[in-house]
């Protein structure tokens, strides 16, 4: 008998409380659903619908005639080669270099942006689709070096590891 108003007050309550809940979950939602399709509209006004061709996604052997190619011997101690970053590997690896060495990194991407770092040295270069950068380096020092991929491109990032190996000078 007690129990009764206060149960059915109680119930008012709630009910009062999840209506005005329901409201404002609907206004949230209305809300964050404008600010998604605004968002959308003006990244897309911006730059375009960006759709993945044949033309953005190459091999990285179409790169150019010395893509894919090994070291290309251009003087005495001077060499070139081209390095492709691609979902997730570097191309060439591993990269022998004779010590002492003056090489000419001919760096871009066959996807998407790369960096192409050569830990213990200075080399650090992004690796851009479509955009052939440069960065000249003198191995100095025999040993192995890790070429890492500075520049988050997706799941395996962390594993996107090359290798450049240079040999000792033999003793004349
Ligand atoms: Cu390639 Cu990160």
């Amino acid at each position: 008998m007690i129990d009764a108003p206060s149960a059915s007050l109680e119930e008012a309550f709630h009910n009062s409380a999840e209506r005005h809940e329901r409201a404002w979950i609907f206004v949230a939602v209305v809300l964050l659903s404008l600010l998604l399709i605004g968002t959308m509209f003006f990244v897309v006004l911006d730059y375009g619908v960006v759709v993945g061709t044949a033309g953005f996604r190459r091999d990285p052997a179409d790169l150019g005639a010395n893509a894919g190619a090994r070291l290309v011997q251009t003087g005495p101690h001077a060499y070139s080669v081209h390095m492709i970053g691609h979902l997730w590997t570097w191309t060439p690896s591993p990269l022998h270099l004779p010590q002492g060495a003056t090489v000419t990194f001919l760096v871009t991407s066959a996807d998407v942006f790369h960096g192409f770092e050569v830990q213990g040295t200075t080399i650090n270069v992004t690796a851009v689709p479509g955009v052939t950068g440069s960065v000249t380096y003198t191995f100095d020092h025999p040993g192995s070096y890790n070429i890492i991929c500075n520049e988050f491109c997706g799941i395996e990032h962390q594993a996107m590891i090359g290798r450049i190996i240079v040999d000792p000078a033999t003793p004349s």
